[in-house]
């Protein structure tokens, strides 16, 4: 049974909001207390538990550098980031549908020629996806740039790596005049999400696993448009219904075709075996205050 000196105790907080802040953050920090209090008092928190939270609050902290984003998966694994995705990118207007960012984009990665290879000697199974981008109204968009960067064939990123040789696995090219691209690179593969800091043990003490359906990370711009944010997932991936990240959407997951044709191999530069996919992205006319910007772990790092 709540006593009125709790209650008392959230409104003298929510009461020494000033009057002078920023009405939009008086709002978020109003609604952060009522909620926080709200769930303190609905579990009845106990003081261990307390001093817990500020125990794994301070060791996600601790795990964040210029490379690594602890918080980052702690929205991701707790569901936060799709339903900020949700939230953001409303209306159903036909553009592609957005998703996690997740915490291994890294700004300026290699531009390479619109049909080039972003694997480049990377080992794995050689892989074609094209496509066009363009916009609502169904017009071309010359020029539009993709950004693209995935795992290697043992699900780990470049960043996770030592001594890759710089950026790996990501490249930077642009549309042709009729808005079509064509990258080469392999075929991505399911992967766990950093389970080496306090977000696996959260993840092993809800019962969960940590696993990634395999996909490709697409952030696709083009001038006068919404930057498209998303993934292509690999149909028949064991972990589509289970994304450790709540990351999948239907129309999100693509058909990697294989074919052992050595002809339609050595057409797209590629060696058979090789899988190819086909996505046209979408993109929404911009409404000038809505631009996702993409951040890297190095955007939260101090100084
Ligand atoms: C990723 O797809 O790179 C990713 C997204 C969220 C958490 C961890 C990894
Ligand atoms: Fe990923």
């Amino acid at each position: 049974m709540q006593d009125d000196a709790e209650t008392r105790l959230t409104e003298a907080v929510i009461a020494r909001l000033s009057d002078k802040t920023d009405p939009r953050f008086r709002r978020i920090m109003h609604s952060l207390i009522r909620h926080l209090h709200g769930f303190v008092r609905e579990v009845e928190l106990t003081e261990e538990e307390w001093f817990e939270a500020i125990k794994f609050l301070t060791a996600t902290g601790q795990k964040c550098d210029a490379k690594r984003q602890e918080f980052i998966l702690l929205s991701d694994v707790l569901g936060v980031s799709m339903l900020v995705d949700a939230i953001n990118h409303r209306g159903a207007d036909g553009s592609t549908e957005t998703t996690v960012l997740g915490p291994f984009f890294v700004h300026g990665a290699p531009e390479i020629e619109n049909g080039g290879d972003m694997a480049a000697g990377w080992k794995g199974e050689p892989t074609y996806v094209s496509g066009q981008v363009r916009s609502t109204e169904g017009r071309p968009l010359a020029g539009a740039l993709l950004d693209l960067w995935q795992s290697n064939s043992e699900g780990w990123y470049d960043v996770q790596l030592a001594d890759t040789g710089g950026k790996r696995l990501r490249a930077r090219l642009r549309t042709d005049a009729d808005g079509c691209y064509r990258v080469r690179t392999i075929l991505p593969t399911a992967y766990p999400v950093p389970t080496d800091g306090p977000m696996g043990q959260v993840l092993h003490r809800m019962g969960r696993h940590p696993m990634r359906p395999a996909h490709l990370h697409f952030m696709v711009s083009a001038p006068g448009h919404e930057t498209v944010v998303t993934h292509l997932f690999v149909r028949g991936d064991p972990y589509l219904q289970s994304d450790a990240v709540f990351g999948v959407k239907d129309s999100l997951v693509v058909d990697f075709r294989r074919s052992e044709s050595e002809d339609e191999a050595q057409k797209l530069g590629l060696k058979a075996p090789f899988y190819s996919a086909a996505y046209d992205f979408v993109l929404r006319p911009a409404t000038g205050a809505k631009q996702r910007s993409a951040r890297s772990a190095a955007d939260t790092a101090p100084g």
